[in-house]
């Protein structure tokens, strides 16, 4: 299990920051580029890189649709095809995605797996926008981003994309309203709006005895509910986490994955990195990478699903084979998905889009 995060230890919430103006880049909320698999790039956040889901938007262009995307389900949500990237070190290229093709609709709620450096946080930013690919195409709900310069992305991820981190990324010097409200500043919304909605996302997490507080006065699971609330705020049609309870302890992790269950009950899109198998069993759907592909892509069944509320044996048990090493054929309770499984939205968040 993951290490416990205590209260105080998350070193990019004890550097010296302020809340930003609008212009500049917080680099604390900053997507995380990778300098290795496993060490989270928020520990050396890059100044110069632009803000993640927050900044804001500067220019449109026309949307191409994406060839082949409809379906009985209607239209997909995310349609990445033959996608690759490539990092370039010196002489020596790496290929950290190599052909992807994943396809998910509204609403599905999907755990990707896969071992160390197997290219799941490089699938993740570029599905959050954060990066750009290689080669192949990805369609965020019928538009082609996969083509979009930098402040096209900027404007996506702003309105479309909620990126919750597993080192939280909140401004240290910010209360945990104002840590909410950020992504809504950058949109320029007036204060009293932004405060009406960031509210409104601290109740989601049920925190809103806490918006007064700072970070360092926040248990790490209250942390990862502020950027939960922060990644919400927007009402963004996606919801992605990487790794999100990867700081946290294990009773800490089944709250937070509490919740997660809870946004996508309510009608959300959750698209979640882990590599731990209690964590992955939350989710309808597994998608496990193994370098740089979708070796396998598995639906857990209800029997699963009554597993893991059971308890944490009868989840250990219920999604043996979920792990990262393997197949498809070996996940217990999990069929391939032909096509992905309809979940019903109860009440989906309203959209201040
Ligand atoms: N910015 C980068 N520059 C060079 N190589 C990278 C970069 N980010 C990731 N990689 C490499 O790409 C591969 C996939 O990394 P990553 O997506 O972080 O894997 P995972 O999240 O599954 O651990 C690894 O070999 C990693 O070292
Ligand atoms: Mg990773």
């Amino acid at each position: 299990m993951s290490p416990p995060g205590g209260p105080e230890t998350s070193p990019q919430e004890t550097s010296s920051q302020e809340i930003p103006a609008a212009q500049t880049c917080p680099a604390e909320i900053a997507p995380p580029r990778i300098s290795s698999p496993e060490t989270r790039p928020a520990d050396t956040p890059r100044r110069e890189t632009l803000p993640p889901e927050i900044f804001p938007p500067q220019t449109t262009r026309p949307e191409t649709s994406p060839p082949g995307s409809s379906s009985g389900r209607g239209e997909p949500l995310i349609l990445i095809q033959d996608l690759w990237k490539t990092y370039t070190l010196g002489a020596v290229e790496i290929h950290a995605l190599r052909g992807v093709d994943l396809t998910i609709y509204p609403n599905e709620y999907v755990a990707i797996m896969g071992p160390s450096g197997s290219g799941k946080s490089t699938l993740m930013n570029l599905i959050g926008c954060l990066d750009t690919p290689t080669q192949g195409s990805y369609y965020l709900g019928g538009r082609k981003v996969s083509d979009m310069n930098d402040d096209e992305l900027a404007r996506i991820r702003n309105r479309e994309i909620g990126f919750v981190f597993q080192t939280f990324n909140l401004l240290a010097r910010a209360t945990a309203l104002r840590n909410v409200e950020l992504p809504l500043i950058y949109r320029g919304l007036p204060a009293r709006e932004r405060r009406e909605h960031a509210m409104r996302a601290l109740e989601e997490v049920e925190l809103t005895s806490r918006a007064n507080h700072k970070p360092n006065e926040l248990s790490g699971g209250q942390r990862q509910r502020v950027a939960i609330a922060r990644a919400l705020v927007t009402r963004p049609r996606l919801l992605l986490a990487d790794e999100p309870t990867g700081n946290l302890d294990s009773g800490t992790s089944a709250e937070i994955m509490d919740l997660f269950d809870k946004l996508h009950r309510e009608g959300n899109t959750v698209v979640l990195v882990t590599h731990e198998r209690d964590i992955a069993v939350h989710a309808r759907r597994v998608v496990t990478i193994h370098d740089g592909k979708v070796s396998s892509d598995a639906r857990t069944d209800t029997r699963a699903k009554a597993g893991a509320h059971a308890g944490c044996d009868a989840k250990a048990e219920s999604v043996a084979g979920t792990q990262s090493d393997a197949g498809a054929k070996s996940v217990a309770g999990a069929q391939p998905v032909v096509e992905a499984q309809s979940v019903a939205g109860e009440g989906a968040l309203p959209a201040p889009r």
